[in-house]
């Protein structure tokens, strides 16, 4: 990211909606600015005005005004308490700054992670096609909290450490110009050098972090196929593969802290060196008569001061460099515009009126990626109320299908039209209102079982007794009853799991107190034994009542009765019509059926 984006970026907006805690944290800072050119005054008057009894400067007799007798004769003791004063209130402003920082810290944090992570919910679904869940959780997760140091460290750097330097070099050339400018001396190198080592860290803590990413996403697949791994005996094979990402990961961190380390050392003998030159020109300079011997005690109290801002660099440096890396993954994310991705919503979308007659497919072409095209001129219409059944080969294309039409994904050719416009003309949300789907893998979220039912129609809460009677509706609520506590049963891991066909009633369920004219079935029988089936099958019949279907089956028998039903080959349209004239055409779907029926009665195998 360049430089200046940073200004513009999410975290810097997060952080104008906390102005009230930026700017006390700011005067907390400025304040201890303050208080650094004013702590070695007091040291140089008992230095050169008590110990050695010169008379004191014009500045100081000026500033006492009227109270200077008074002030002249205990000088050593209001000293001291002007010591004690100002290193009271340094420690009183660190207090502030602290406190109020680490509340501002967390709370950028915390907005940081809501937006980034409500703009991940946007993205279309082709994205999540293309990104690993550990990416991603490592994104929202542990790279907002990594930018921390870029706001700790940027603000004490821009509002103490800059002002303290600027200040205490005003003052010293107002004292010695000569003396002043040689502390200059070694700006170019401190400054040459922090940005050398800073890219080299910075490059390698990206490096680092996507390594990291890599691991989260290693670790999250295991763990969603721990049982296929088991069953193959692949457990070391994943275990070598973790290890390989950690190891990558930890070169990368080892060299960003090689770096950091080079960086620290030189800066440190600089530092000293400079130092060492300063002393012995001071003493010079004292011997010409330039400066008083309290005055470089202040110089070289300044010169503490001086360096301070820059050992804050030093300090904050790496976790600067690494914040930064994290804050471009951040920005890398929020800058994926949904539409890039195909799926968004056009500015003037309109709401879907309900649906009162037909969908149509027309010429519509689909694919993935760039490569392989899935549809080519695919047409066909669903009538209102029309059950029809998608049949074919796995692979040939039929999930796929069912996914375009809540725009999971766009066509790249051809129109989906409902009552006769182009489903994108509709408001995303408007269409997906009057879609339910019964996928094909259970999605049980981790809830209790009537909150999984209810989320079907999360925009109107649901009754419980609407809930009753869906569950019912769907063969689910015997089940659910022996369930340990009934409805309010927790589900998911650490709890209750449900069995396949128990999982796809409660699916059923969900579906059916959505209420939606269109319902989208991915293979709702496939896994399930005979009993499990007939009941899903009953439930599903309930389903149906009043509502266009589609269902994607392999399972014949179930849809013999459907109005349509379309055979696709190698995402072609190879047959279509009722069970009737199928049979009749001795096609592919009599071959299907043949092959299906035949196994269970060999008797009536016809020929
Ligand atoms: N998310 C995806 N990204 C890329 N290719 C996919 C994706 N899902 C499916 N495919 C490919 O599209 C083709 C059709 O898949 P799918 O619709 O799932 O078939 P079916 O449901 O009929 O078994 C297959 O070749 C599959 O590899
Ligand atoms: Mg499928």
């Amino acid at each position: 990211m360049r430089k200046g984006r940073l200004f513009k970026s999410q975290f810097s907006s997060a952080l104008r909606q906390e102005k009230a805690l930026l700017s006390s944290v700011i005067f907390a800072l400025l304040f201890q600015a303050a208080l650094s050119m004013v702590q070695p005054w007091p040291l140089q008057i008992i230095f050169d005005n008590v110990i050695l009894g010169k008379p004191p400067g014009k500045l100081l007799v000026r500033i006492s005004g009227p109270f200077w007798p008074t002030i002249s004769k205990n000088l050593l003791t209001i000293s001291i308490v002007v010591l004690l004063a100002v290193a009271l209130l340094n420690g009183l402003a660190l207090y502030v700054q602290n406190i109020r920082s680490t509340r501002l810290i967390q709370k950028v944090v915390h907005r940081l992670r809501v937006s980034l992570f409500s703009h991940v919910m946007e993205l279309p679904v082709a994205y999540f096609n293309k990104v690993g869940a550990g990416e991603i959780v490592s994104r929202i997760t542990t790279d907002t909290a990594d930018t921390k140091p870029l706001l700790e460290g940027g603000i004490i750097l821009v509002c103490r450490s800059i002002p303290t330097f600027v200040g205490i070099f005003l003052i010293m050339m107002s004292m010695d110009l000569p003396f002043a400018l040689l502390t200059l001396a070694l700006a170019p190198f401190l400054a040459w050098s922090t940005y050398f080592f800073g890219q080299r860290v910075k490059r390698a803590s990206r490096m680092q972090r996507r390594h990291e990413s890599q691991l989260a996403d290693v670790t999250a697949l295991a763990v969603r196929t721990q049982r296929c791994l088991k069953l193959l005996g692949l457990q070391d094979q994943e275990v070598q593969r973790l290890a390989d990402r950690c190891l990558q990961s930890r070169r990368a961190a080892v060299e960003a802290g090689s770096w950091q380390g080079f960086y620290t050392a030189a800066t440190t003998v600089a530092l000293t060196a400079g130092t060492a030159l300063m002393v012995l020109v001071g003493v010079f300079r004292i011997k010409a008569g330039y400066i008083s011997p309290g005055e470089l005690l202040v110089f070289m109290n300044y010169l503490r001061s001086l360096f301070k801002p820059v050992r804050e660099v030093t300090k904050y440096f790496n976790k600067i460099s690494k914040a930064m890396a994290c804050n471009e993954r951040i920005e890398e994310v929020m800058a994926i515009a949904p539409c890039h991705l195909g799926v968004c919503e056009i500015p003037n979308a309109i709401p879907m009126p309900p649906f009162r007659e037909e969908i149509e497919f027309k010429d519509v072409s689909f694919q993935y990626d760039a490569e392989n095209r899935i549809f080519e001129g695919m047409s066909f219409r669903i009538q209102k109320g029309q059950k029809v059944a998608v049949v074919g080969d796995s692979g040939s294309g039929k999930s796929t299908l069912l996914s375009l039409i809540p725009r999971f994904f766009d066509t790249n050719g051809g129109q989906i039209l409902i009552d006769g416009r182009d489903i994108r003309s509709f408001s995303l949300d408007s269409l997906r209102r009057q879609i339910a789907i019964v996928p094909q893998e259970h999605i049980i979220f981790h809830t209790t079982v009537m909150e999984n039912i209810a989320l079907g129609r999360p925009e109107q809460k649901a009754r419980r007794e609407e809930i009753y009677k869906a569950a019912e509706k769907a063969n689910a609520h015997e089940f659910i009853s022996q369930l340990p506590d009934g409805y309010q049963t927790e589900l998911g891991t650490g709890h209750v799991q449900l069995s396949g066909g128990q999982a796809k009633r409660l699916l059923i369920a969900r579906a059916l107190l959505r209420n939606a004219p269109i319902v989208l079935l991915d293979e709702p029988t496939s896994g399930l034994d005979p009993h499990s089936e007939t009941q899903v099958m009953e439930a599903f019949d309930n389903l149906m009542e009043q509502r266009t279907i589609l269902i994607v089956t392999h399972d014949l028998p179930t849809i013999a009765n459907a109005g349509l039903i379309i055979v696709l080959r190698e995402g072609r349209i190879v047959e279509s019509g009722s069970h009737e004239e199928l049979l009749e055409k001795e096609g592919l779907y009599d071959f299907f059926w043949k092959e299906q029926v035949g196994r269970i009665l060999p008797a009536d195998i016809p020929r």
